[in-house]
């Protein structure tokens, strides 16, 4: 079997109604089922799902898509961890996806990487490692969170990894362009070694922390940038609490590693850490994958009150909940759970306040409250902050406390907020491409849609789109309609659930395939309302040509070119 064949056998095997009732009580009207969108807030039950067809779709938020899509989204899985779920649901062998897996291209690196990690690991429980055992001791780290972690150590002596690797046939620009080696020398000299994951949980590189030395060295240092690891693309501990996270619900986030590790020796394991203070986009978009409710619990110092700010800023503009947890006395959250304990962060967790008010504290800082400038311009700065929090109620109360404190008019303040209010942007973030503006519902937009809707449905489409010669407006549109011929060229026919998955790293073709989905086209129409269809697009095509003309005639100055352009324009009007 191939890959694609793999695939298919698990969304055959998987009807969607069964798999979505799993997730969302689901009733029968008609010819499909319905439920409440867990897509978006709602109420109504808005999102229906076909078994015929084996879809589903939001007639609200214009959501669709096949059985894999629903699981991507609703567990925050990639494709492939998709495949895993739902193959493990359905007791099926997955193991033939695995064999049909390409030889990864950069096998040779993870190998390099597997047995380092386990060299490492090795040197730890030796003689040489008795003082690195010590300082682990020290650091209140036991054997078994020292497995759990992988924790290991490098070598004093130079060139033993190095040296080992190249025993083992590894080239030595290899182990130099891997970052284990630097210009045949190894690069980890007596540290402390934590090795870091990919979200597969593979091996790709280390932090190696000095333990050892009282020389000015980074007290860090990490794998460079290699094919396999990309520091900002990763998170550390990200496989590990993946499945944590989506149990309890939240993520929590933290700056370094001795927190996650700490934090795990407690039992508590939906955290991630940035590997510092400075969370790049991918970072963020890996948060959010494992959960929509994210806890920012950065080092207690000046550093990481700022990096809250700035992550919680990046995060709150993602359409997630975020929380964020202060912690004090200059405390990180390795040096908090082991000064207060367990139970003393989880109260700390419990009571985690929103990112709004945190920003409001923040701003709070350095203002000279009695310059009426100054607080003047900060209490502008907290209304837009205000104004941000979705429950009114919510605003209410903040704005209350606010007129309160500083003894300001309320109606003066919400005046203001009632300003930023209106001001702000309404455009919710969304997930998927809003459907229908009043503006692109002409006749000429629904027939382009259906045109490219009944492509899919019935190969009789396809021959007119190609007698006809009409033309599709958009470059998506347009890329949209070559790979429907080319899907229906290589398997002779459609499967629209099938077609989602063939999509899957397209986001503009599968936005438009959503909103065309979504307009609940009536099906098994005859021939004629096909050609109706592709009539109006004809016509769509030469008001087009007509326009396009106009201008060119504006343009021109020779005038017998203005007149044959005019006779063009005379034609096309009277349809020849
Ligand atoms: P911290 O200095 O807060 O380290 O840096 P830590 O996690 O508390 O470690 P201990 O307790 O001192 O052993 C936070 C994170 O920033 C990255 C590391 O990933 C670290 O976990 N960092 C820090 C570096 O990459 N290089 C450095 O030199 C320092
Ligand atoms: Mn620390």
């Amino acid at each position: 079997m191939n890959e694609h064949d793999i695939i298919n056998e698990i969304r055959n095997k998987t009807d969607i109604v069964d798999l979505i009732s799993s997730y969302i009580p689901l009733t029968l009207k008609g010819k499909n089922h319905f439920g409440v969108c867990p897509f978006h807030e709602d109420t109504n039950p808005s999102m229906s799902v076909s078994r015929e067809k084996q879809i589903y779709r939001c007639f609200s938020c214009g959501a669709s898509g096949n059985v894999f899509n629903f699981v991507m989204d609703y567990e925050h899985l990639s494709f492939r961890e998709t495949l895993e779920f739902l193959a493990k649901k359905q007791n099926l062998e997955i193991k033939g996806l695995k064999i049909t897996e390409k030889k990864e291209k950069y096998q040779e690196y993870y190998d390099i990487y597997d047995i380092t990690n386990k060299y490492f690991q090795n040197n730890l429980n030796t003689q040489l490692g008795k003082k690195a055992k010590e300082y682990l001791q020290m650091r209140n780290l036991d054997d078994t969170t020292i497995k759990e972690f992988g924790i290991g150590l490098s070598l004093k002596q130079d060139n033993d990894l190095t040296n080992i690797l190249l025993q083992k046939n590894y080239p030595i620009n290899t182990l130099n362009n891997i970052g284990l080696s630097n210009q045949d020398h190894d690069i980890y000299i007596d540290r402390i070694m934590f090795p870091l994951h990919d979200l597969n949980g593979r091996v790709v590189g280390f932090s190696g922390r000095i333990y050892n030395t009282n020389l000015k060295e980074n007290k860090y240092i990490n794998t460079k940038g290699t094919p396999i690891f990309q520091k900002g693309n990763n998170l550390y501990n990200y496989h590990r609490a993946r499945d944590a996270a989506r149990l309890k619900k939240q993520i929590i986030v933290m700056e370094g590693f001795m927190g996650c590790i700490r934090a795990s020796t407690v039992e508590i394991k939906n955290v991630v850490s940035l590997m510092g203070t400075a969370m790049t986009k991918e970072q963020a978009e890996l948060i959010k994958r494992l959960s929509n409710n994210i806890v920012l619990c950065l080092d207690g110092d000046d550093a990481g009150s700022h990096a809250t700010l700035v992550n919680g800023e990046q995060l709150s503009n993602m359409d997630v909940n975020v929380k964020v947890i202060e912690l004090p006395e200059n405390l990180d959250p390795d040096d908090y759970i082991i000064k207060y304990g367990k139970e003393r962060f989880e109260v700390l967790l419990e009571n985690a306040i929103n990112y709004n008010d945190f920003k409001i504290k923040y701003l709070r800082k350095g203002i000279n409250f009695k310059s009426d400038e100054e607080l003047s311009r900060y209490l502008d700065n907290v209304i837009i902050e205000i104004s941000k929090v979705k429950d009114d109620i919510r605003r209410e109360i903040m704005l209350k406390n606010l007129a309160n404190e500083f003894n300001i008019g309320y109606n003066t303040l919400e005046k203001r907020l009632q300003e930023k209010l209106n001001n702000i942007d309404r455009k919710e973030p969304i997930k998927y491409t809003k459907v229908t503006t009043e503006k692109r519902k002409d006749k000429y937009y629904i027939a382009i849609l259906a045109c490219l809707y009944y492509m899919i449905e019935n190969p009789k489409m396809i021959k007119y789109y190609e007698n006809e010669g009409i033309i599709f407006p958009t470059t998506v549109q347009r890329n949209l309609v070559s790979e429907i011929i080319f899907y229906f060229r290589k398997y002779g026919n459609i499967n629209l659930a099938d077609f989602y998955t063939y999509l899957s790293n397209k986001e503009e073709l599968l936005s438009l395939l959503n909103e065309i989905v979504s307009l609940d086209l009536e099906e098994n129409i005859n021939d004629s309302v096909m050609m109706e269809y592709i009539n109006v697009v004809k016509e769509y095509n030469i008001i087009q040509e007509i326009k396009r003309l106009q201008e060119l005639i504006k343009k021109e100055i020779n005038p017998l070119e203005q007149a044959k352009i005019a006779e063009r324009i005379k034609l096309l009007k009277i349809g020849s």
